[in-house]
């Protein structure tokens, strides 16, 4: 592939989904971006035509949060992409043709919705290449979510070779990843899930060996649980993608205590799933963790406490790789949108928090 790229005084024009801070709107604008004199790129760095993005809750909140203070005017909204490698520095391990994906949110400087990014792929929070035979709107669809899952169910300190596994929020993107890393990677026994009975389906496609409707109540949840531990006995992984906290008070009877290696492991998000309208508090750790986390600290809890973030792991890649290639992936998709037409429409989409999937932008 062959892109031809004009840059004049050191500037490369690309046309981004762009905002200034929390109260000015989406926009579509040409913006400069500073680049090396001949080369565009660093040794270090990798330009990018991008193919595809995903929308993630994050990008909604950094938006939200965003005041004139930090980072460039025009911020470049986004962090997930996907796209062909256009220039290569010599210091990297890309080369002109690549067909990567990754995550580039950064709180300082540009996003990834935009038809070209520079960056350095050793600072980003994931860069691997695309695993054959997979699209470019599922190959964007994997990052941030799909790391984040993977993280939280290596929370659990050994293998999961015959153990009980319960993802909570398995609707969710980062639990549907969860629910596949757990049963298809990590080789758990039983993966018990909570999702609404929309998303019972995609669930049981990912994995699952038995849903719970959340829908229908806190007592009906317990219950559920209380009886699955009677069968099965207790679990050893508790990972909690929308911050369901309900099963604390019931740690003593569904969960293997810190000398059994049980871990509760949270995804760091919101308290709220409207992210329309998004307040600071709202991404506070409830009292319940925050004296749960602290008591762990302290020695005092039967039970581990640990939160899940995004993070560069190496295995990580891998994982995707080799799930895909034994057909063990399904990557569900919830719409796909024209990025520089129906943009709005997507942010919409993701606010909400009703997308059954990850929300897509072609480029
Ligand atoms: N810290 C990090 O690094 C990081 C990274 C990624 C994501 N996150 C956080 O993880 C959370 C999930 O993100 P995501 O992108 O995976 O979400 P998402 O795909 O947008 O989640 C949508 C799904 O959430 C479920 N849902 C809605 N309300 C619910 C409720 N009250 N209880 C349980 N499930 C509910 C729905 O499924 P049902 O049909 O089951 O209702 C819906 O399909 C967010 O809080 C996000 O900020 C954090």
């Amino acid at each position: 592939m062959t892109v031809s790229l004009e840059t004049t005084d050191n500037k490369l024009t690309v046309k981004a989904i762009t905002y200034e801070n929390y109260s000015t709107p989406l926009k579509i604008k040409d913006i400069d971006i500073p680049v090396e004199e001949g080369t565009i790129i660093k040794p270090n760095e990798i330009l990018v035509q991008v193919k595809a993005t995903s929308l993630n809750p994050v990008d909604c909140i950094l938006k939200q949060f965003s005041n004139n203070y930090f980072g460039p005017k025009d911020k470049i909204i986004g962090g997930d992409f996907s796209g062909i490698v256009v220039k290569a520095g010599d210091k990297t391990n890309f080369k002109i043709n690549d067909k990567i994906y990754g995550d580039i949110l950064d709180l300082k400087s540009r996003g990834s919705f935009s038809n070209f990014i520079i960056f350095d792929p050793k600072k980003v929070w994931v860069c691997e290449k695309i695993p054959i035979g997979m699209s470019f709107e599922q190959a964007a669809s994997l990052p941030c979510v799909s790391n984040t899952a993977f993280e939280g169910i290596k929370k659990y300190n050994g293998s999961l070779n015959g153990k009980n596994v319960l993802v909570l929020g398995a609707g969710t993107s980062v639990g549907c990843f969860g629910v596949q890393f757990a049963k298809h990677y990590f080789n758990a026994l039983n993966v018990v899930a909570t999702c609404s009975e929309t998303s019972t389906k995609k669930t049981l496609n990912a994995g699952a060996d038995l849903i719970i409707d959340y829908t229908k109540g806190e007592k009906y949840k317990i219950d559920k649980l209380l009886n699955f531990v009677k069968l099965n006995g207790k679990f050893d992984l508790i990972l909690d993608c929308v911050r369901d906290e309900s099963v604390i008070d019931h740690f003593d009877q569904i969960l293997n205590s810190y000398n059994e290696n049980g871990v509760f492991a949270q995804v760091s998000g919101s308290y709220v799933l409207d992210y329309k309208n998004i307040h600071y508090y709202n991404l506070l750790p409830s009292w319940k963790s925050i004296i749960t986390t602290l008591k762990f600290k302290l020695g005092l809890t039967k039970y581990s406490f640990i939160p899940v973030w995004t993070c560069q792991d190496d295995e990580y890649g891998t994982a995707i790789a080799k799930l895909w290639s034994e057909k063990k992936l399904n990557i569900f998709i919830d719409s796909e949108y024209d990025a520089y037409i129906d943009f709005e429409d997507a942010f919409e989409r993701v606010a909400s928090c009703k997308a059954h999937g990850k929300v897509v932008l072609k480029f």
